[in-house]
């Protein structure tokens, strides 16, 4: 999620977006810029961006006299292009009059870009981004009439493109103005007077005014000193949500939520719909980026996936996923074991690298050692320029957005979700489902966000249960098939928060040593969604319920029978059931989350653990 600041009013415009830029530091970035209307007299569009931290343009910006009142600033956190200092935002038309900065993705970008070039238009970047400021620039001839005929441009530009997008928009014709617009990413106004702001994030305002105003979908602002309107695409008067914010700055960060690890959960929904967006291309899957010919995975003969921590568990339902739909055989290693066991590597084999920083030093070294042995790699990851996505032979990024809380959350469900992408992508390259069968699989992924959604209906329940669970002195997660990979990351997720000793196992191997561990009472988290292995889990709960087991069953919707055997139920939407994952690992991050605020962990930045382990 990139960072958005806009200004205009009377006071030196570079300052407050500096200003801005520097309070959405937290979301994580890779470049900034801004673009100030410069000139009394004759005014320009000054743009100055650089890739890196918000110090590199700082540098420059001290050395530059910007004296404008009115300008945009952005933070960009890359999706279409790499890092570098002409992929930074702000972008501008063939002629330099106007200047645009961008949230989101343009799903359509490849056919507009394509129809301005024809029409003579040249690029000076590989970004989605530029391709609005050329769209704008087209009606640069009426531009010179002021701001209606800049929001005019504006909304015409619109229309024509499809994807999620939070827009803001300066043009020297019309100094004092900032047009603005948003669909599916966040834009909020600020009221002041004699003056008007906006930004991506309520945290960017709340230093100058807590008079804000979220703009709605596919509404249009046009921001004056003198104040703001806003219409609909077709020009017509509107209103977006109107509010006063009671938060201070270091909340606003977490948008109302006490730590980032929370906020992130529930940004899944949103980030798992940024992981399908522009995912098919002329009715086909397509990757992000791909070095490597169709024939390369046609004849593929093994795919080894590798990882660490959470993205091993992404890797192990990948495996179902791969086996299942693409009929290739997978076997899920953890990296810092992969390459030191010589594994039988060929130019068929294809290693499938997963890592949401893109900088895990085993991860690395395994992708490396598999490049060496001649194998394909691709790379799963949410960090755009990463170190795995540029050594990769092919990248499927993650799109998840910034994640702040050391504990994984919303990097995972999107793994997921790209790796079962990466299973139907394989599918229909190898023939080995049907053209409908792959798109049934991509239409039930495509209802994931709001079956999602429903979850958290139950949150408050789970905080109440994880209250009975704080203080146990162990919990045990269960599962079978795509269940045991969650029952992992369940276990995971609340032994680094809270400390507490949590053991995730097969469910069938508990008999085999593990169930010796049960006492009275002791919590089992049990994955008991419906499916072809449903009945054996109900007979492994009924097991550690004979030896006294307190039993938090996961189950699909409408699944009252369960409520025979365990203590306590949390239900998830019935779905596919290898898409069961996504949804059903969303209690047991609820879960760890409560108990680890109920003892009164750090829950954004646990004891002795990193963001990103770039030591091996
Ligand atoms: C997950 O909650 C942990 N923070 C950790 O296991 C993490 O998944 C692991 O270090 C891998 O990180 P990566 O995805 O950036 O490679």
């Amino acid at each position: 999620m990139c960072g958005i600041i806009g200004y205009t009013g009377t006071a030196p415009a570079v300052d407050i977006l500096m200003q801005g830029l520097a309070t959405l530091e937290y979301r994580g970035y890779d470049s900034a810029g801004v673009a100030v209307v410069t000139g009394n007299g004759n005014p320009r569009v000054r743009v100055v961006k650089r890739a890196g931290k918000l110090s590199n343009l700082r540098e420059i910006l001290d050395g530059t006299w910007l004296e404008g009142r009115t300008g945009v600033g952005h933070t960009r956190w890359a999706t279409h292009g790499e890092p570098s200092d002409r992929n930074s935002h702000p972008h501008q038309d063939s002629d330099g009059d106007l200047a645009v900065i961008h949230n989101g993705i343009f799903e359509n970008f490849a056919e507009l870009k394509s129809e301005l070039i024809a029409d003579g238009h040249e690029f000076a970047s590989d970004t989605d981004t530029e391709v609005i400021a050329h769209l704008i620039g087209r009606h640069s001839d009426g531009l010179a009439r002021g701001p209606e005929a800049l929001a005019d441009a504006v909304r015409a530009a619109l229309r024509r493109v499809e994807g999620a997008f939070a827009v803001a928009v300066v043009d020297r014709r019309s100094p004092d103005t900032i047009v603005a617009s948003r669909r599916e990413a966040p834009l909020v106004l600020g009221h002041l007077d004699g003056a008007s702001l906006l930004s991506s994030d309520v945290a960017g305002l709340i230093r100058y005014t807590r008079d804000v105003e979220a703009l709605l979908d596919d509404q249009v602002a046009i921001l004056t000193p003198q104040g703001i309107t806003i219409t609909d695409l077709d020009g017509n008067r509107s209103e977006g949500h109107r509010y006063t914010v009671d938060w201070d700055v270091d909340v606003a960060e977490k948008q109302g939520y006490e730590h980032f690890m929370l906020k992130e959960i529930h940004e899944q929904p949103a980030a798992l719909r940024e992981t399908l967006l522009g995912r098919t291309r002329d009715g086909r899957i397509a990757l992000d980026e791909q070095r490597l010919d169709d024939d390369d995975f046609c004849h593929l003969d093994k795919v080894y996936v590798v990882a660490c921590g959470t993205s091993f568990h992404a890797g192990m339902v990948a495996k179902y996923a791969l086996e299942h739909w693409a009929r290739v055989p997978v076997e899920v290693e953890i990296a810092s074991e992969f390459r030191y066991r010589d594994p039988i590597l060929t130019p068929h084999t294809v290693v499938v690298a997963i890592s949401q920083s893109g900088e895990t030093a085993d991860t690395l070294a395994a992708a490396a050692h598999a490049r060496a042995q001649r194998a394909k790699v691709v790379a799963i990851s949410n960090v755009v320029g990463s170190s795995l996505a540029r050594e990769a032979d092919a990248v499927l990024y993650t799109r998840a957005g910034p994640e702040i809380a050391v504990a994984s959350t919303k990097a995972f469900t999107t793994q997921i979700l790209a790796l079962e992408l990466l299973a139907l992508f394989l599918a229909q390259l190898r023939r080995a489902m049907f053209p409908e069968e792959w798109q049934d699989q991509l239409q039930r992924m495509a209802a994931l966000p709001e079956l999602m959604e429903q979850v958290f209906g139950q949150e408050s329940a789970i905080r109440q249960l994880a209250a009975t669970v704080a203080h146990a002195s162990y919990v045990m997660f269960v599962g079978r098939q795509v269940g045991l990979p969650i029952a992992l990351e369940g276990a995971l997720k609340l032994k680094e928060i809270s400390y507490l000793h949590a053991e995730g196992f097969p469910a069938g191997e508990m008999k085999h040593g593990p169930i010796a561990l049960i006492e009275q009472g002791g919590p089992v988290v049990a994955l008991a969604t419906a499916g072809h292995v449903r009945g054996k889990i109900v007979s492994n709960i009924q097991e550690v319920k004979a030896r006294g087991a307190t039993v938090i069953a996961i189950a699909t919707e409408g699944d009252t029978e369960i409520k025979a055997h365990a203590d306590h139920v949390i239900y998830v939407p019935e779905v596919h059931e290898l898409l069961y994952p996504m949804l059903t690992v969303v209690p047991l991050q609820l879960l760890a989350y409560f108990i680890a605020t109920e003892l009164g962990c750090d829950v954004d930045q646990p004891r002795n653990l990193a963001k990103t382990v770039t030591v091996e």
